[in-house]
């Protein structure tokens, strides 16, 4: 009977523990990870959007927000299969039929050019631009470039400014670049910056590099369309638990698994600043900035570097043959 006794004190305790260890959890969770939410009702209807990355993770949250706002929205990546799947599941969420998957790799510039002149045939509007694909992967890409740096800044570099002119017939209209807080760990060395890496640590680096790029980008669009009504803004989604690290060597994905489960926000959180810069009344004057936390934050000093971000427009454009 004691021993009984003692068993049943013994699981009331167990079960006590636990409950804290939710609770504790649960308002850490909302107090320290989960950051602050987009709260704007915004209407999209009759707006277009279009959204790289779509298929999964932050990409797939936003889209589905915008959806909901009732905007007609592209989702552009590179599988078909899991494209059309989440374009599919976005419908069913949101209600809204007007969801649609097009084919675009921004690792083949080819790819990227295809893809803006089947947009620009099939589509008339263009009102939000989200460039927010992205990797973090060694090796080359089809056209001879850092794989990380191509599809991360390049391949947008090209996408954007093959849409801009249907962005600026539609304005007042914006183009959200979903960068990092690791920006901060990147630099532009123009030697260099475009080459392929091999080895994961140099992958990130060029992860870094091309988060970078995505700022400078912002500045140099805000600062060359100022006027037009067309706005731009740089986003931190925050540190999110996505698939992002499914191309990266186990030793890199293991240690994390439990820990971004446990400590970083969900794909819904990780949107908000994205959905915020897209949807938020009256930003226009901070147009060309970096938000993180539905807030605008300050960047490193090379974020701010204009004549840095003129001279990576420049590079950008003589790479890709776009030169004007
Ligand atoms: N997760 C974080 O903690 C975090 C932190 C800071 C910034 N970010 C930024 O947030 C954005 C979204 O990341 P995420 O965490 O949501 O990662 P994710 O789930 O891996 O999403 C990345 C998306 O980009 C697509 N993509 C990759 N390569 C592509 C290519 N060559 N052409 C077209 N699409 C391509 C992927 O498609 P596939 O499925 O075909 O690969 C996927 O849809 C990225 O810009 C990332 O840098 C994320």
């Amino acid at each position: 009977m004691e021993l009984v006794g003692e068993v049943l004190m013994g699981l009331g305790l167990t079960l006590l523990g636990l409950g804290l260890l939710v609770v504790l959890y649960t308002v850490v969770y909302r107090t320290c990870i989960k950051g602050k939410e987009c709260r704007n009702k915004t209407s999209l209807r009759g707006k277009t959007v279009l959204l790289t990355g779509g298929n999964s993770g932050i990409g797939k949250a936003t889209a589905l927000d915008l959806a909901r706002r009732g905007a007609r929205v592209i989702v552009a990546s590179r599988n078909r299969k899991l494209g059309e799947s989440a374009a599919c599941e976005i419908r069913k969420e949101s209600g809204n039929n007007e969801v649609l998957y097009m084919s675009l790799d921004l690792g083949s510039l080819r790819s990227v050019r295809a893809f803006a002149e089947d947009f620009l045939q099939s589509e008339a509007r263009l009102d939000i631009l989200i460039n927010n694909a992205a990797v973090i992967c060694e090796g080359e890409s089809e056209d001879g470039f850092n794989v990380t740096f191509q599809v991360n800044h390049l391949g947008h570099f090209l996408l954007t400014h093959l849409l801009l002119d249907r962005v600026k017939q539609c304005s007042p209209s914006r183009v959200v670049i979903v960068s990092s807080d690791v920006h901060r760990k990147g630099t532009i060395d123009f030697q260099k910056v475009h080459k392929p890496v091999e080895g994961y640590l140099k992958a990130f680096q060029s992860y870094c590099n091309s988060k970078l790029a995505n700022v400078l980008h912002v500045r140099e669009l805000a600062r060359r369309l100022r006027g037009t009504n067309v706005t731009f803004y740089a986003v931190h989604p925050g540190a999110v638990h996505t698939n992002a690290l499914r191309y990266s060597p186990l030793w890199v994905q293991y240690p994390y698994l439990g820990f971004t489960w446990l400590f970083f926000r969900d794909a819904h959180n990780g949107a908000q600043t994205s959905i915020y810069c897209a949807t938020e009344e009256g930003l226009e004057p901070l147009s060309g900035s970096y938000f993180d936390n539905c807030r605008r934050d300050d960047t490193c000093p090379l974020g701010r570097d204009d004549a840095l971000a003129t001279k990576l427009w420049e590079f950008s454009e003589r790479l890709l043959g776009i030169a004007p």
